[in-house]
């Protein structure tokens, strides 16, 4: 099998000659090559300039060999497309949306992704045209409420105070933002698919600070949204949530075809709440690498054995780190083969 054919039966559930790997956010920080282009170009330039955002996309894969290619880009800029003002600091995103009643909500616009965000679907060429076949290529959105909360906070928050007051106290509010955000991601998404990603995956990072009734409420309806129009497009969908123990029903719920799942549940708990009919993905603890390569590669074992050999890609509970050595990063992504030849 070649990644492409291998991480492809992995989404289906069926069989495969040995797990495939990746690691969300692989792109990134924690390589040379990459700081080296981030000397020159700062993040929304690198973003928005298909050659270099390509270049980025594609080192993790020179160097490392994963089976699946994430684009290089950030789940903010379709929402900077609709309007918000974005930047980014050394303290990570800023956006100046400024929402906070329904006409606010009424003044973002619901852009054309071919129009807004050509340089996405560029990347994306360039990228499947790049790979010819060495790796899938993953192309990726946030979902509506991961993004309504940047948007209403602002910045990263780590108790969501700001979003979530106001989806307790305007939920009414709340709901449209949602909705636009939906029909803006749905559509994105698709243009993806249809510009050469093989696979499409949903951030919905910060749904697991909410509770069940919640999520089943703010969450779970517009996900569906999207994983709907994503599989509609003929291509898998991905969908992760950090802290999904809670949830993972309410997220099998949405029809995606793969969960990613983070590190607070045992793949084999999840597997066994979920049913067969759905792949998994995950789930090392992205601080396991920066221990050794040789703890690192226990612990990608282990994951492996507790998700059995169908229906799993191997990859973190959430992004690599920026401080974490080459070695340990080599070491994860070298674990299936080093597991079959064992
Ligand atoms: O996975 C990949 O390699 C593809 C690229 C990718 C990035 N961001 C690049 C990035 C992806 C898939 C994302 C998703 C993303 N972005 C999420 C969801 C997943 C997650 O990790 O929770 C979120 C919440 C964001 C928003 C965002 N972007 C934040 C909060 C930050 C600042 C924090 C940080 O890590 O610096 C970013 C910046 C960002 N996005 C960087 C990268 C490589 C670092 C920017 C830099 O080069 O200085």
């Amino acid at each position: 099998m070649n990644s492409v054919e291998r991480f492809l039966a992995a989404c289906a559930r069926s069989p495969v000659d040995r797990t495939p790997v990746w690691m969300m956010r692989q792109a990134g920080r924690y390589l040379p090559e990459y700081r080296a282009v981030r000397e020159r170009v700062d993040f929304l330039t690198l973003c928005k300039t298909p050659q270099l955002a390509a270049q980025v996309s594609l080192q993790p894969i020179d160097r490392f060999g994963m089976d699946a290619c994430i684009m290089f880009s950030d789940i903010l800029i379709p929402v900077e497309a609709m309007g918000v003002p974005l930047a980014f600091t050394d303290a990570g995103p800023s956006l100046e949306g400024h929402i906070a009643s329904q006409a606010d909500v009424d003044a973002l616009r619901i852009p054309d992704p071919r129009e807004a965000m050509p340089f996405v679907m560029e990347t994306l060429g360039l990228c499947a045209r790049a790979l010819a076949g060495r790796a899938a290529l993953i192309g990726f959105t946030g979902a509506p409420f991961t993004l309504a909360t940047y948007i209403i906070e602002g910045r990263g928050s780590k108790n969501l105070a700001a979003a979530k007051s106001f989806m307790y106290s305007q939920p009414r509010v709340f709901h449209a933002l949602l909705d636009k955000l939906a029909a803006v991601i749905a559509e994105f998404a698709a243009a993806q698919a249809a510009a050469g990603a093989q696979a499409v995956q949903v951030f919905d990072t910060w749904a697991g600070e909410l509770d069940p009734a919640s999520f089943d409420e703010f969450a779970r309806p517009y996900q569906s949204k999207v994983i709907e129009r994503i599989r509609r497009s003929g291509v898998p969908a991905i969908l992760y949530v950090n802290g999904c123990a809670g949830v993972l029903e309410l997220m099998a719920a949405t029809g995606a075809d793969v969960l990613s799942v983070d590190w607070r549940i045992s793949l084999s708990d999840a597997r066994a709440r979920v049913g067969p009919e759905f792949a998994l993905q995950g789930n090392v603890d992205p601080t396991v690498l920066l221990s050794t390569p040789a703890r690192t590669a226990e612990a990608a074992f282990a994951a492996l054995e507790s998700a059995g050999p169908t229906g799993h890609i191997l990859n973190l509970g959430h992004g690599i780190l920026p401080q974490t050595p080459l070695e340990c990063a080599a070491a994860f992504v070298g674990a299936p083969k080093a597991a079959v030849s064992a």
